[in-house]
C-alpha cells in the first residue's frame, strides 16, 4: 500500500488529498495539520471548508484510506510521498515586506520532516511557492538528515479554483510535475505519476524540470488575473462610452485565439492566489533586476484596485454625492460564488471604503459568518478598526433582511440566490426607501426587470 502524508488540510491540501483517496482505495492518505480545531472539523460532520461535492468524498473515505490528524510526526515517518501543502501568505514585515511569500510555514514543515523521517521520501512542493523553493527545501533536508535517507522533491502545483474544486480534481485540464532532471529525480516523478494516472489520462499529465513548474504555477494565475484586469479596464472605458462590456467580452471571446473564460468584468478579483502569486512575480522580477517586468506585472493588480475604488466612487456619486447613515445592503462577501472563503474579497475593501464614508452596511453571504466577516473587516491594513465596525456593520441572515429599509443594493459575490429568477425583487424594492438603487458588480441581474419593477440599476461597464 502506498502511503501518503499531506501536511497541511487547509483549501489545497484537503480537498485534493481526499480526492486522491477517493480515487486510489489502496493508497492511504493521512492529512495532517497542526491546528487542532481545523483537524476536529475534518473529522466532524460539519467540514471546515465548504466546496461542493468534498462533503461526500470525504465521508465515503474517512476512517477507510483517508484520516486526518495533529499526529505530524507519526504521518510523516509512516509516508512514502509527503505533500506539502501549507500556507504561503505574502509577507506583512521584513524585506519584501507587501510582495514576497513568507515560506516560514514551508520551512517550519521541510525542517520537521528532516527531523522525523526514517526513510526516504518523496517530498511534494504543492502550496505555491517562489521559483527555486524546492531548492531550498532540498538543501534543508540534505543538510539536516542522516546519510543513508534519500529525498527527492517534485513540484506539483495545484490547479484547483474554490467553488469548483472537486471537478477540478476528478477533470483536470493537466497536472503538472517537475522534477530534477537525474535518474533519481524521473524515478521519484514516476512515482506520483502513476498515483494520478489511475484517473487522469496520460496526455493530461505533463512532466518538466522542477523550475519550469514552479514558474508555470505562478504563470498560469498572472495570465488569468490579467484578463480579469483587461475585461475590468474596458469596462470603465464602457461605462465612460455607452459601449457594453457583456457585449465587448462576448465579441472578443469569440475569437478562438482569445477564447471566452475569465473574461466577465466585476467589482475585482479576489482569492488567496492572484494578487499573491502576481506580487510573488513582481518581486521575483525585481530580484532578477527586470524592473520593466515587475512593473508590468504590478499593474495588474493596480487596475484591479483601482476597479474596486471606482465602483465605490460610483455609489457615492450616485447616492447624491454622500452615504453617511444610509443603510446599504451587501450582498456576498465571499471572494466567488460557492465558496466560504473570504480572502481579499472585493468585499472587504468595499465594505472598508464604505464604512469610511459612515455608512450603515447590512451585510449578507450564505456561507460566510459573522464572526468570519468581522475578523476580515478588522484586519490591520483594512483601515477600520473594531468600534466602527461594531457601528456601522450588519450582518444578516438573509438577504431580505439585509435589504430592508435600504437606500441601496450592492452585489459583491455572483451568488446564485441573487439573480433574478430567485430574490423576489418586487418583495425587496417593497421594502426599501425609495428611490431604491441596485449597483450591480457582477453583472448577474436583468438591469430592464429591475427598472421595471421601479429600481435605479448600475452595472459595471455599463452606462444604463
Ligand atoms: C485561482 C485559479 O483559477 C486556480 O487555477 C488556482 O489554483 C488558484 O487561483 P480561485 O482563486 O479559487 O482560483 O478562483 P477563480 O475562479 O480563479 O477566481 C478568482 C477571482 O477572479 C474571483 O474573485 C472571481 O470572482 C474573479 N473572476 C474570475 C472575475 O472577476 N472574472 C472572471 O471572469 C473570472
Ligand atoms: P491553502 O489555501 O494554501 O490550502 P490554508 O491556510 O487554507 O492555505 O491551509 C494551510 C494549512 O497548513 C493551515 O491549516 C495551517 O494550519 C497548516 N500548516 C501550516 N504550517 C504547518 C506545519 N508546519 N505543519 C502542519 N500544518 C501546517
Amino acid at each position: 500500500m502506498v502511503n501518503i502524508c499531506c501536511i497541511g488540510a487547509g483549501y489545497v491540501g484537503g480537498p485534493s488529498c481526499a480526492v486522491i483517496a477517493y480515487q486510489c482505495h489502496d493508497v492511504k492518505v493521512t492529512i495532517v495539520d497542526l491546528n487542532q480545531a481545523r483537524i476536529d472539523a475534518w473529522n466532524s460532520d460539519e467540514l471546515p471548508i465548504y466546496e461542493p461535492g468534498l462533503d461526500e468524498i470525504v465521508f465515503a473515505r474517512r476512517g477507510k484510506n483517508l484520516f486526518f490528524t495533529t499526529d505530524v510526526d507519526q504521518a510523516i515517518i509512516d509516508a512514502d510521498l509527503i505533500f506539502v501543502s501549507v500556507n504561503t501568505p505574502t509577507k506583512k514585515t521584513g524585506m519584501g515586506a507587501g510582495m514576497a511569500a513568507d515560506l516560514a510555514y514551508i520551512e517550519r514543515a521541510t525542517r520537521r520532516i528532516a527531523e522525523v523521517a526514517t526513510s526516504s521520501k518523496v517530498v511534494i512542493e504543492k502550496s505555491t511557492v517562489p521559483c527555486r523553493t524546492a531548492q531550498s527545501m532540498r538543501t534543508i533536508l540534505e543538510a539536516n538528515s542522516n546519510k543513508n535517507i534519500r529525498f527527492d522533491i517534485l513540484s506539483n502545483p495545484e490547479f484547483l479554483a474554490e467553488g469548483t474544486a472537486i471537478n477540478d480534481l476528478t477533470n483536470p485540464d493537466r497536472v503538472l510535475i517537475g522534477c530534477l532532471q537525474t535518474p533519481e529525480g524521473f524515478a521519484a516523478q514516476q512515482k506520483l505519476v502513476d498515483i494520478y494516472t489511475r484517473w487522469i489520462p496520460k496526455e493530461k499529465v505533463i512532466t518538466m524540470n522542477l523550475w519550469s513548474s514552479e514558474l508555470s504555477k505562478l504563470a498560469a494565475n498572472a495570465l488569468l488575473a490579467q484578463r480579469i484586469s483587461s475585461i475590468n479596464a474596458l469596462s470603465a472605458i464602457c461605462e465612460a462610452t455607452g459601449a457594453d462590456v457583456d457585449e465587448v467580452a462576448y465579441a472578443c471571446g469569440t475569437d478562438s485565439r482569445i477564447g471566452p473564460k475569465f473574461l466577465k468584468a466585476s467589482v475585482g478579483f479576489g482569492g488567496s492566489c492572484f494578487q499573491k502569486d502576481i506580487l510573488n512575480l513582481v518581486y521575483l522580477s525585481e530580484q532578477l533586476h527586470l524592473p520593466e517586468v515587475a512593473a508590468y506585472w504590478k499593474s495588474v493588480v493596480t487596475m484591479n484596485e483601482y476597479q474596486k475604488m471606482r465602483f465605490t466612487h460610483r455609489i457615492v456619486r450616485t447616492l447624491f454625492n454622500t452615504v453617511t447613515h444610509k443603510r446599504i445592503a451587501l450582498l456576498g462577501f465571499a471572494f466567488k460564488k460557492d465558496t466560504g472563503d473570504t480572502r481579499e474579497s472585493a468585499a472587504i475593501t468595499l465594505c472598508s471604503y464604505l464604512i469610511q464614508e459612515r455608512a450603515n452596511v447590512a451585510i449578507y453571504d450564505p456561507k460566510v459568518s459573522a464572526a468570519q466577516i468581522k475578523m476580515d473587516l478588522t484586519e490591520p491594513g483594512v483601515g477600520t478598526n473594531e468600534a466602527t465596525v461594531e457601528k456601522h456593520i450588519q450582518v444578516c441572515k438573509t438577504a431580505y433582511e439585509a435589504c430592508a429599509d435600504a437606500a441601496a443594493i450592492v452585489i459583491c459575490t455572483e451568488w446564485d440566490e441573487f439573480k433574478m429568477h430567485q430574490l423576489d425583487y418586487q418583495k425587496v424594492f417593497d421594502s426599501m426607501q425609495k428611490p431604491a438603487f441596485i449597483f450591480d458588480g457582477r453583472l448577474i441581474l436583468d438591469a430592464p426587470k429591475l427598472r421595471e419593477i421601479g429600481f435605479r440599476v448600475e452595472t459595471i461597464g455599463k452606462s444604463i
